[in-house]
């Protein structure tokens, strides 16, 4: 079997979330999040963020909680500034735009956003002829493997605030992110700087879940209601909740965050040991080397990754991920075997 680099939610869910649910299946709890594992998870994580005012919702998936928390947030005729990368702009089959928000995409070489490129967007939408571009969407890390550092986000932040935009962050690969050598930004700092984000659970060793924090309470109103009418208000909400109490009890979702970076970071020292150069700087799970086609065609026969961009008619850009459980012994191999 070929051993799969392509994402990380490629094995299921780390062995003390499956004990938790096993040691708690016959406990009857109350449904639709209302339930003690929700809270006692929800706690925790505002206890973490050091706000007790902020809510915490969980969800499934990312890309239900992009749809809630946007579509929830805007005016029928107020749009998403994201960069063309964005996760929700190319990768959620027009999810935001099917709410009936425009996307306004901005092209970033490295996928992340600037002020600069935030304010080219509102000096174009002048009138009531254009939407109104009210929202800021980054994803921390992007979608590009790297990540917006706590000076990168402060910067945004005050911008957005300035100008009346609101600031969301998609935490699919937070933990990657909090995680990484390169980033200073701190659990503790994103309330300070963020209207709403969420934390990824499923990339970083649950089994699904992520969880929407609101920060601003303009956002907050009837936020179970949008949930609901989304489909995304669980029966059985308690999976999600307890799931995160385990992850943020002890640390886990750090500990399986700083793994899948470590397996990132041998297997990016040993590629440019190599030789190849990279599409973007390694810093977290995500890694994007530039290979030739015949490499490509070796590497295929015994590991899964992404194609990602094709730069000329020999060289591609591939995307190589590295999971809370991705194995030492594999990474190696696939190094020796390049
Ligand atoms: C940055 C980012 N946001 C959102 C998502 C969507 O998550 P899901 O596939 O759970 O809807 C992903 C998934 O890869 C992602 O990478």
């Amino acid at each position: 079997m070929k051993y799969n680099l392509m994402y990380d939610y490629a094995e299921g869910a780390h062995p003390d979330i499956l004990h938790a649910l096993e040691r708690t299946n016959f406990v009857q709890q109350l449904g639709y999040g209302d339930d003690f594992y929700c809270g006692e998870a929800a706690q925790i994580i505002k206890s973490l963020l050091e706000n007790e005012d902020a809510e915490v919702h969980f969800v499934s998936g990312g890309t239900h909680a992009n749809l809630i928390v946007l579509s929830s947030s805007l005016r029928p005729y107020e749009s998403v500034i994201a960069a063309s990368t964005g996760h929700i702009s190319i990768h959620e089959a027009g999810a935001i735009e099917s709410s009936g928000h425009k996307i306004n995409e901005v092209f970033v070489p490295d996928g992340k956003l600037t002020r600069e490129k935030i304010q080219e967007v509102i000096e174009v939408h002048t009138d009531e002829h254009c939407v109104i571009p009210k929202l800021v969407y980054i994803s921390n890390a992007t979608e590009l493997g790297n990540i917006y550092n706590k000076n990168e986000i402060e910067l945004l932040s005050e911008f957005c605030r300035s100008r009346g935009l609101l600031f969301y962050m998609d935490g699919a690969r937070l933990g990657s992110s909090i995680m990484s050598a390169y980033q200073d930004l701190k659990m503790s700092d994103l309330c300070e700087l963020l209207d709403a984000f969420y934390i990824g659970g499923t990339k970083n060793g649950a089994l699904l879940g992520e969880a929407i924090v609101i920060v601003n309470n303009d956002l907050k109103r009837n936020f179970r209601h949008s949930i609901k009418q989304r489909g995304g208000l669980l029966a059985k909400g308690r999976v999600i909740g307890l799931q995160f109490s385990e992850m943020f009890r002890k640390g886990l979702f750090f500990e399986l965050a700083a793994h899948a970076n470590k397996m990132a970071d041998l297997l990016a020292v040993g590629i440019a040991q190599k030789g190849y150069r990279f599409y973007t700087v390694p810093q977290t799970n995500m890694l994007f080397p530039v290979f030739r086609e015949k490499e490509i065609l070796k590497m295929e026969e015994n590991y899964l990754f992404y194609r990602w961009k094709k730069l000329d008619a020999d060289e591609t850009v591939i995307r190589l991920v590295t999971s809370w459980a991705t194995d030492e012994k594999m990474i190696l191999k696939f190094i020796n075997e390049l």
